[in-house]
């Protein structure tokens, strides 16, 4: 389900729509689950699933580029979606470039100075698991890709875009036995392990060429999301939310009886391209948690300011409560803590000024005690961030996963 919130100087207006998927419309004509899907399979056993993939969900993240809005999962095709009503247009394949063997992940980078969009996809063919790169123009247009050979099918959700590099941390997530999936018996997150025996790599990518420079070895360790990255001469810098085991996967299967909630917790790596060597350190954080989040007008450049959802130890840490900001050049810290039961997820940066950390942090609210969300907007350059304006919704919102702004604003015609 997307939503949609356009504010403008006469008030906001809001709107939430499903993307019209196959499997959407299956299951809602059905009213039952049909497809095979990331976390579970099809109802029907094995027969039912034998040899079938995860229907896509459409479901994880979303971009407005190259004058489109596509709506994107990470093992098929992005969906395009109306920005203004959020009417679901249809698959999206790139004039044809993108086949339905070339997934594309729920994160992709624009690069500000360029307005070039990066997305990626793990695919596994007969030369075994690559990673696919895909260059997208500022026209829209998808205008070179590449495909870089890769040891172990790895669940490569994201990627740091630092300028002239795109950086892809290879870690040992991924699947080491496929036959239980192929063979329908289990579904596909069940079948993916976390072995640190594998090893980890980082893979370093001229963003120009899109060629390979550098394989990079590092001491393995779980990531899923990026924060920003950039260059210090021959060495880039990168900020990432980083996780010791893979545990926290049981979240995305159970929320309610998960063990594990405790989050991430921001690292900074710094690969010097010369040596191949990687330095390590973890970063000042009030809480673990997720979704870093920083000015993305200045992506590829040295930023000061990186954000995340947080878990406050409030009474009630079972999910994020709270959203925390790093000054990355003192260390200092600061947080608001949305008080006990209230719950939220992503916050975007809604830029207000010119220079970097100038504006606001969006994010939606989940009050459990009035089964009620609201949309939120904190200060970012003030100290605690404090919420300077909230837009009450008739509904909860179901928890989401990520975000994203645009200047644009889309209204009715
Ligand atoms: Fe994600």
């Amino acid at each position: 389900m997307l939503h949609g919130v356009t504010f403008t100087d006469n008030g906001i207006w809001y709107r939430n729509r499903y993307v019209r998927t196959p499997k959407y419309l299956a299951e809602t004509a059905a009213g039952k689950i049909v497809y095979r899907s990331f976390g579970h399979n099809a109802p029907g056993g094995v027969l039912k699933n034998i040899g079938r993939l995860p229907a896509n969900a459409a479901n994880t993240s979303l971009i407005w580029h190259g004058g489109r809005l596509l709506a994107l999962w990470e093992g098929g095709r992005p969906w395009q979606v109306d920005p203004v009503t959020l009417e679901t247009i249809g698959e999206f394949n790139f004039d044809g470039k993108l086949s339905f063997r070339d997934p594309f992940s729920a994160h992709g980078k624009i690069d500000p100075a360029s307005g070039d969009y990066y997305n990626h996809g793990l695919s596994v063919g007969g030369r075994g698991p690559q990673i696919n790169i895909y260059r997208i123009n500022r026209d829209g247009d998808l205008v070179a890709r590449t495909g870089i050979p890769v040891k172990v099918a790895a669940f490569v959700h994201d990627f740091a875009f630092a300028g002239d590099y795109l950086v892809y941390f290879v870690h040992p997530v991924g699947f080491r036995n496929p036959l239980p999936f192929l063979s329908g018996w289990k579904a596909f997150n069940d079948c993916v392990r976390y072995d640190p025996a594998w090893g980890m790599e980082a893979l370093v990518v001229d963003a120009r060429t899109l060629k390979l420079v550098r394989r990079i070895r590092l001491d393995p360790f779980v990531v899923f999301h990026f924060g920003n990255a950039w260059q210090e001469g021959r060495k880039l810098v990168i900020d990432l939310m980083r996780f010791e085991d893979f545990s926290v996967n049981e979240l995305l299967s159970d929320i309610f009886h998960a063990e594990n909630d405790q989050g991430g917790v921001p690292w900074r790596y710094t690969l010097d391209l010369d040596s191949g060597s990687a330095q390590a350190e973890a970063l000042p954080f009030a809480c673990a948690g997720e979704f870093p989040q920083w000015d993305l007008r200045f992506s590829g450049k040295k930023t000061r300011w990186l954000y995340s959802a947080a878990i406050a130890d409030n009474g009630t840490n079972g999910f994020f409560n709270a959203i925390q900001r790093l000054d990355g050049d003192t260390g200092e810290l600061t947080m608001h803590d949305f008080g006990p039961g209230r719950f939220t997820s992503e916050a975007v940066f809604v830029p207000e000024g010119e220079a970097e950390g100038d504006g606001y942090l969006c994010c939606v609210v989940y009050d459990a005690s009035s089964r009620s969300s609201e949309i939120v907007l904190l200060d970012a350059r003030q100290e605690g961030l404090p919420q300077v304006a909230r837009i009450p919704l008739r509904n909860h919102v179901p928890f989401g996963f990520h975000c994203g702004y645009t200047r644009r604003a889309f209204l009715p015609a």
